[in-house]
Parts: structure tokens; C-alpha cells; sequence
């Protein structure tokens, strides 16, 4: 008799409070993280969606006490999937946002994010990766991670699927909710950047809301730190993509870092994906770019693999491999190769400016600050052996990380 009043007492409450039906919540930065973030979900069903959201934390059943609403700024069904995003500007930085998804149906769950701060003065943490194809374990693996390590933003560097089909997409964005569903609800923002696998740039502008018809664009992060520049591997690497590339590198020559994230390696550490279009393409279009503006770190994936090299610079003079040369004044460190769960791939094009290379479930987790970065692989997949760190405690090595700790030890130090 007890047990059938609670149940009335449940159901009663239940009917009170509907919860709306929306899916895969995601955050993006889009163009400015200190000020300005998309909000992005799938709308299972019902319709009329407005997003209520603050700098309070008001629970999900009276949105209303919000002090701002949004109304859907863009909408798309794709995959079979209703997207749905929110642009918010005018944010302020360094600024914890909750918010809240009401339809016709009801109310979301409350969620929440963080803008990035606005001053170079304060360091950045970044994880950077791509690959996430197809070992699920490995892929939740590494989303649970992020959640744990909180860094300021996530650089995704394509092929989130292998044959980017609905079922595939609708497993990453399970996994991907795996960022945030034992952490508060705290969504850590996304960057970006398709891969050989996303069959055209509709899957970024559409499940992202990437700014860039062409999905090349930049990003910038706290005021004058960081400049993340898109670049896609998909589409002709010079022309307009060229000229942004160098338009970009322009505008903020001023800024501390400018840091290229791009799905094709321009030399890769798998031999046979040295056929790969972008081996010459990034060589020819964009490499003396990078240096001609001072980028010291680029970000590559594709090959399945991990690898960081020392700093290198394009150059045919005696003694080059594959047309680079080991410069530490001026060089690049290109770091990768994709490992967020695709297959991993041996390393079998080893070079003498090759630092350290390996074939392990990995991502990079990068510190970024006005005089260095500092820059470690992470393998994730003691992932529940970790303790999870705060907002505050970032910078530290949480119990149980297990860094990637090769001949050249597991932290590389970049300087201007
Ligand atoms: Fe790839």
C-alpha cells in the first residue's frame, strides 16, 4: 500500500515537471572563446525551442528566472538529426554560463560552460586530438578524460566517424556526452576541423555550426594568447583557403601564439600515407606561411599513430629529410598523429627530427602561456584510475595520469 502511494506521489510529480526531449548538447567556440559560444543540440521531438540562460544557476524546472533568452539562430536536419543551435555573443570572459533548453514539452537538464579568459596573462589549457572512429571503448575513454582534466577548450581534428552515417554519429555523440554527464553537466567547448572521413563539409557546418561554409576559419582564445587557425585537407589547399590561411596569420601577427589544426599530416609518420595528396600540398601552400608568421606548433592526425617532432623548418639543404631540417631557434613542432580510438597504426617513416613516436590511445594536453607551451600525451585509457581535476586545480598532475614517457621524456617545452 506504501509502496503504491510513493508511486502516485512520483508519477504526480512527473506530470508537474516534463523534461523537453533534446539530445547531445554540445558547446563549440566558433570565433572567440573569451566572449562568444555556440550552443548546439539535437531536438528529439516537440518544437518552439528557446534557450534560457545567465551567470546564475537556476534550476532546469523554472527557467524563466533566467536573465536571458535566446531564440534558435540556425536550424538544419541532417543524418536524421534535428540540429539546433543558439549563438551567444557579448559574453564575459572567463564567465561561467548555465543554461537551460525549454520547448513545447518541457524543460532540458541544466548545463553549463565557461567562456575563456580575455588576457594573455593567464595560461590556457588545451587538449588536442582527432581520429575517434571506430573503438568505442577508447573513444569514451578519452571523452571521460577531458571531462576530467577541464581544459578550456577541446581541439578536434576530424574524422569523428568512419563512415559518417546516422548510427555512427549518433554513437559519437553518446560518447562524446561522456565530456560532461559525470562532471555537473559542465560542457567543455569544442573547436572543429573535418577529416578525409566527414564526406563533405556539410557534416562541421551542420552538427557544428561551423562559421565557414568551407570549414576554415580561426578561433581565438584568451584576448591576445592564442590564435587556432582551421584548415581543412579536404578541399583545395590554396586559393581561398591559402589566402585565409595567410589573411589570418596577418591579422594577428601580434598574438602570443598561432597554432594551425589540420586534419592530413605534412609528413607523416606511416610510410604509406606519404602518397596522401597533402604530403606535397601542405608542403608547397602552407608550411612557409606557418614560418614566414612565426607558428611554432602545429597540430596534425590521420595516421593512427603518435608523434611530436623537434622543431624543423622546410628546407632542400644538404642533409634535409623529406625536405625538413631540425632548426630549434626557429623551427616548427608538429605534433599528432590521431589516436581518440581510430585503429592504431606502427610508426614505420621515422625521421632524425622525429622526437619520440609511439602507437598508443593518446591526445595531447597543451598548457599555454605568454612565454611557452608545454605540451604531454596523454594515454587515456586508465581513464577510471584518474582523479578528476577542478577549474582550479588544472594545471596540476592529477593521481593516476599516465603521461606518454618516451626516450625524450614526456614533456616537450616550446618557446618563441
Ligand atoms: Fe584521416
Amino acid at each position: 500500500m506504501m509502496l503504491k502511494k510513493h508511486l502516485l506521489f512520483i508519477c504526480l510529480g512527473i506530470s508537474f515537471f516534463s523534461f523537453s526531449k533534446v539530445d547531445f548538447v554540445r558547446v563549440m567556440f566558433n570565433s572567440n572563446g573569451d566572449t562568444a559560444a555556440t550552443i548546439g543540440w539535437h531536438q528529439v521531438s516537440g518544437d518552439t525551442a528557446v534557450v534560457f540562460w545567465g551567470t546564475e544557476d537556476i534550476s532546469s524546472s523554472k527557467p524563466e528566472l533566467y536573465s536571458n533568452k535566446s531564440a534558435v539562430d540556425a536550424a538544419n536536419q541532417f543524418k536524421n538529426f534535428e540540429n539546433r543551435f543558439v549563438r551567444l555573443s557579448n559574453l564575459q570572459p572567463n564567465t561561467v554560463y548555465y543554461f537551460v533548453i525549454k520547448d513545447n514539452e518541457g524543460s532540458s537538464e541544466r548545463y553549463w560552460f565557461k567562456t575563456t579568459p580575455d588576457s594573455s596573462e593567464d595560461r590556457l589549457s588545451l587538449i588536442a586530438g582527432g581520429d575517434s572512429r571506430t573503438r568505442r571503448d577508447a573513444r569514451q575513454a578519452a571523452f571521460k578524460m577531458v571531462g576530467k582534466l577541464v581544459p578550456h577548450a577541446v581541439l578536434f581534428d576530424g574524422d569523428y566517424t568512419d563512415i559518417d552515417n546516422e548510427q555512427k554519429w549518433r554513437w559519437w555523440f553518446e560518447d562524446y556526452k561522456m565530456t560532461y554527464t559525470d562532471f555537473d553537466n559542465r560542457i567543455i567547448p569544442f573547436i572543429t576541423t573535418r577529416g578525409n572521413h566527414e564526406k563533405s563539409n556539410a557534416c562541421l557546418t551542420n552538427f557544428f555550426d561551423c562559421p565557414a561554409k568551407n570549414n576554415v576559419y580561426n578561433v581565438t582564445l584568451g584576448g591576445d594568447l592564442v590564435n587556432v587557425i582551421c584548415l581543412n585537407t579536404e578541399i583545395r589547399f590554396g586559393g581561398l583557403q591559402q589566402k585565409f590561411l595567410e589573411q589570418t596569420l596577418i591579422d594577428h601577427q601580434s598574438f602570443f601564439w598561432q597554432i594551425p589544426l589540420y586534419h592530413r599530416a605534412c609528413r607523416p609518420h606511416v610510410n604509406w600515407k606519404m602518397k596522401m595528396k597533402g604530403v606535397k600540398e601542405i608542403y608547397k601552400k602552407w608550411i612557409a606561411l606557418f614560418e614566414k608568421y612565426a607558428v611554432r606548433l602545429a597540430i596534425e592526425c590521420d595516421s593512427h599513430i603518435t608523434k611530436t617532432t623537434w622543431p624543423i623548418r622546410k628546407s632542400k639543404e644538404e642533409g634535409h629529410e623529406d625536405g625538413f631540417v631540425r632548426d630549434d631557434e626557429n623551427g616548427i613542432v608538429y605534433s599528432g598523429e590521431g589516436c581518440w580510438g581510430a585503429p592504431l597504426r606502427v610508426p614505420d617513416r621515422i625521421r632524425s627530427w622525429t622526437r619520440d613516436y609511439g602507437s598508443i590511445n593518446s591526445f595531447k594536453w597543451i598548457f599555454v602561456s605568454q612565454n611557452d607551451i608545454e605540451l604531454r600525451t596523454v594515454a587515456y585509457m586508465n581513464v577510471d584510475n584518474v582523479q578528476a581535476l577542478s577549474e582550479d586545480t588544472r594545471f596540476d598532475q592529477p593521481e593516476g595520469i599516465e603521461l606518454w614517457n618516451p626516450a625524450n621524456g614526456s614533456m616537450v617545452h616550446i618557446q618563441k
